[in-house]
């Protein structure tokens, strides 16, 4: 019996050593997850019974941070590149010319290249690179086409999608998890729409937010039992996050709202801008009134105007060419409206990253995570290195650390469950596709010699 141990082990570490070139392959998979304006402490006043069982059988950062500028494309191409917002340049959810004035609005960028693709790769493009197979299931930024190349297989969201359809959701998660089971996919990244709309439709603060939240908290009880029946527990590893969080918007009578065109002549001095899209407004003063415009802006309440040049460096976005020179962050729940209120919006985000109200979740489970951890708050960049660790890629260049993540880990080589180093032996096919079967079967028969 010793012997024959002796013999598996000599086996294992030799299918290991067969390993190196097709490393990814041998990798476990991974599906990312992002319920879209999932505030971090969402689950704090409702019954969630299946969050909860995820903390105790995976990972959970107590909140993340989103990059500065909490909105949903910009932080959503943050999570998948790993670069800061100055980076890569989504700097808001609509397209945009300052030049021609030209705007394009958010649902219609998801397929326009030329917003996306500006040199920095996601990860989805990095990872085909090196062998892997991958996909986008409404995932912001997976319809573009990143140097000519697009993302393997890719469903963008239809212009009329309606965000909560329970049995929708579930279909989509037996969709993706037959790319895994049955095409061999090994990251699928996949988008909801909820709890964003109703938290602008109805206010975080209510009966209808929490309502959502059960039904998320369904559908990952959902994701659990359609892992284990298509086969996946074992090899599947899964990121659920979001790309920002949601506050209450304050409104008359109790507080002034702000109207900009009150404090500057918005048509005389500007000859771009994007406001009333929530807490934060971005615009291009006439030549020659840049002073005039930012002394303007200065002098209006619940708000903080910056030139770009010379925003917080915490912010990285000053570095962005595509930001006009002006940039407004409202205080929170302040929306900053242009001329008139038109703005119908419940709750909203789009303010400083710093508020808790703009916070959101990070929660990971699988073969490759330990159980029952709960770590420290982070920032959203660094979820990238770690999602380049679980597939055994090298990462492109990106300001993300793993010294913060690494702690979500399994010790490398401890994996839960049955023995890694023996499924070679117990499932060739299964295994590297390279020298590992070969040498495993000239193993087994010398142990079947010995014996
Ligand atoms: C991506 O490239 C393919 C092939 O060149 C092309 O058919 C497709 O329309 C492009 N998609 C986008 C969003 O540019
Ligand atoms: C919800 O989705 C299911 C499955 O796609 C569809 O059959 C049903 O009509 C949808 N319900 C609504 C109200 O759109
Ligand atoms: C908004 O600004 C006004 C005027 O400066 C100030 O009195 C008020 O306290 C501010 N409101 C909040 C909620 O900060
Ligand atoms: C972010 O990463 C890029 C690529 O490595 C680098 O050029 C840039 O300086 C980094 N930004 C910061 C703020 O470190
Ligand atoms: C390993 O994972 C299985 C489910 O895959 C679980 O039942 C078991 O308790 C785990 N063991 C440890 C030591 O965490
Ligand atoms: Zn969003």
């Amino acid at each position: 019996m010793k012997k024959l141990q002796l013999l598996l082990l000599v086996a294992a570490a030799l299918s290991a050593a067969g390993k190196p070139a097709s490393k990814a392959v041998g990798a476990n998979k991974l599906l990312l997850i992002s319920f879209d304006g999932f505030r971090w402490d969402y689950d704090q006043d409702v019954e969630t019974p299946n969050l909860d069982q995820l903390v105790l059988d995976g990972v959970k950062a107590k909140y993340i941070t989103p990059p500065m500028l909490t909105m949903t494309s910009p932080s959503h191409f943050t999570t998948i590149t790993g670069r800061w917002v100055e980076d890569h340049e989504v700097v808001h959810n609509m397209m945009y010319d300052s030049k021609t004035n030209q705007k394009v609005s958010h649902k219609k960028t998801l397929t326009r290249s030329e917003w996306w693709d500006n040199g920095v790769l996601p990860l989805w493009i990095t990872a085909q690179n090196q062998g892997l197979k991958t996909a986008s299931f409404h995932f912001p930024g997976g319809g573009a086409n990143y140097s000519g190349q697009a993302v393997n297989r890719v469903l963008v969201e239809e212009f009329d999608h309606p965000d909560d359809n329970e049995t929708e959701w579930r279909q989509n998660v037996d969709t993706v998890l037959r790319w895994f089971s049955e095409e061999d996919f090994h990251l699928v990244t996949l988008y909801y729409g909820e709890p964003d709309n109703v938290g602008h439709a109805k206010g975080p603060d209510t009966e209808d937010r929490k309502k959502i939240i059960r039904q998320i908290d369904r559908t990952i009880g959902y994701l659990r039992e359609a892992i284990d029946r298509h086969s996946l527990t074992d090899s599947l590893n899964v990121i659920i996050t979001s790309d920002h969080g949601m506050t209450t918007v304050k409104k008359r009578p109790q507080v002034e709202e702000i109207i900009l065109n009150k404090y500057l002549n918005l048509i005389k001095l500007a000859s771009f801008e994007i406001l009333d899209y929530g807490g934060f407004g971005i615009l291009t003063p006439r030549p020659g009134k840049e002073q005039e415009v930012f002394d303007s802006l200065s002098k209006a309440p619940n708000l903080t105007v910056y030139h770009k040049d010379q925003m917080p460096e915490s912010f990285h976005l000053g570095k962005s060419e595509r930001l006009p020179p002006i940039v407004v962050v409202a205080d929170l729940g302040f929306n900053l409206n242009s001329r008139f209120i038109v703005y119908v919006n419940k709750g909203d985000h789009g303010y400083h990253n710093g508020e808790m109200d703009m916070k959101t979740i990070f929660r990971a489970f699988g073969p490759d995570f330990r159980r029952n951890f709960v770590s420290e708050p982070f920032d959203s960049v660094h979820i990238y290195p770690l999602m380049c660790k679980l597939l055994q890629i090298h990462p492109a260049p990106h300001n993300g650390s793993m010294r913060v993540t690494e702690p979500l880990l399994l010790p490398s080589g401890e994996h839960n469950g049955s023995m890694r180093v023996t499924e070679p032996l117990l499932l060739p096919s299964g295994g590297s596709q390279l020298t590992a079967p070969v040498s495993v079967t000239l193993l087994l028969l010398v142990i079947f010699t010995v014996l």
